[in-house]
């Protein structure tokens, strides 16, 4: 018997030499599977563009016919004239499909917001590129956007009523700015994967403004306390039709709330890992519908034992809202309260689908959450 076992295993091996994948990637979640099993990723950097999933869909849009390579050498920033090799040049005055990565490790302050044009792949893979002590990312009616990879800590508010290099490659009055890391207003099909978020003055990420058809995968969020906001605010009813895919994320340690925040639209919170959390991980405003599935929600000994939080109504108010728990596991004496009648299934389509894990396997699909350390040399990601 024992060694039928071992039979098996060799033969597995030896297919996977056969097929040249990587084994190592037998417990991890659907996004990486697609790209991390093959080797040489760095010369084949595009094929990440298809393995996104969730309401963004597949990132097709960003690669093919027409794409250009561009390489980060400069870390400086100029954001009224910026120069050829910085980041800021790439992510505006270059138009088109632009693919961007980074020659090496380094730390890039932003004077000023950078606003990233549609057609734009950030590509921090190889690299550790910190986005620090500085302005963070904005997208303003941007759509097909990559952010892939990178670290942002310690973003601060800067510089409103300024003048800076706009989307497309022409100047733009900004008026006050959040210190948010990664801010989308009026987006469409943006996807945020495998980033490393903490310690910043205002949001990490927020989807605003009839943003809609996002899907925020494989980062780690830590130290902070307003992680997330889904929905501009409870004025704002157009982000009713906002679609947001929140999985494979690791939030915490030391998350205090908005894991996220949702008003209005509709979250598909799924196989996500919550490491604790003070105020509490998933919550909103407005009616959002929030359908939480299979995510593992570990409560801390001293913060609230309550996942949910509903905000703008009374007491025992937003009982109607439709907030739905769907296999999600609950250690530490957590609880997620359920509301209203139930929540649509979030009725992806071939390029959206992917398959949802069971809450015991969020830790293996999770463990690679943040920016990955892969080294251009090596054969595997
Ligand atoms: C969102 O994605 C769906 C499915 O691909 C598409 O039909 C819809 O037009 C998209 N919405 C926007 C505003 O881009």
């Amino acid at each position: 018997m024992a060694s039928m076992n071992i039979n098996i295993v060799l033969i597995s091996f030896f297919l996977l030499f056969l097929l040249n994948v990587s084994p190592i990637l037998a417990q991890t979640n659907p996004i990486d599977r697609c790209w991390r099993k093959y080797p040489r990723w760095a010369s084949n950097r595009q094929k990440l563009a298809t393995c996104s999933i969730g309401f963004a869909g597949r990132m097709t849009g960003n690669i093919g016919r027409g794409l250009q390579r561009y390489t980060v050498t400069n870390p400086s920033d100029d954001p009224i004239s910026p120069k050829k090799g910085t980041l800021r040049y790439g992510a505006t005055i270059l138009q088109g499909k632009v693919w961007i990565d980074f020659q090496g490790d380094m730390l890039i302050s932003l004077k000023s917001v950078l606003l990233i044009k549609s057609y734009t792949t950030i590509d921090g893979r190889g690299a550790k590129v910190e986005i620090a002590h500085g302005s963070g990312f904005m997208l303003k009616k941007a759509n097909d956007v990559i952010i892939h990879g990178m670290h942002f800590h310690d973003i601060a508010p800067h510089s409103s009523g300024r003048n800076i290099m706009g989307a497309s490659g022409n100047l733009v009055r900004l008026g006050k700015v959040d210190g948010d890391a990664v801010r989308m207003v009026g987006c469409s099909k943006i996807w945020i994967d495998h980033n490393k978020f903490y310690k910043s003055e205002d949001g990490l990420v927020d989807v605003t403004l009839e943003s809609t058809n996002i899907t925020i995968s494989n980062n780690w969020f830590l130290d902070h306390d307003k992680v997330m906001l889904l929905g501009h605010d409870d004025k704002f009813f157009l982000d009713r039709k906002m679609k947001v895919t929140v999985a494979f994320n690791r939030f915490g340690p030391n998350t205090n709330q908005r894991c996220p925040r949702v008003r209005y639209g509709y979250a598909h919170v799924v196989n996500n890992l919550y490491d604790g959390w003070g105020i509490y991980a998933i919550g909103g405003s407005m009616n959002p519908k929030i359908r939480s599935e299979g995510n593992l929600f570990i409560a801390s000994k001293s913060g609230n034992k309550e996942v949910t939080w509903r905000g703008g109504v009374s007491k025992n108010g937003g009982r109607k809202w439709n907030w739905r728990s769907i296999d999600d596991k609950f250690i530490n004496g957590a609880f997620f309260d359920v509301t209203g009648r139930g929540v649509e299934k979030p009725n992806y389509n071939r390029d959206q689908k992917f398959q949802v894990g069971k809450a015991d396997q969020v830790r293996a699909l999770t463990k690679d959450a943040g920016a990955l350390k892969c080294s251009t040399r090596s054969k595997y990601c």
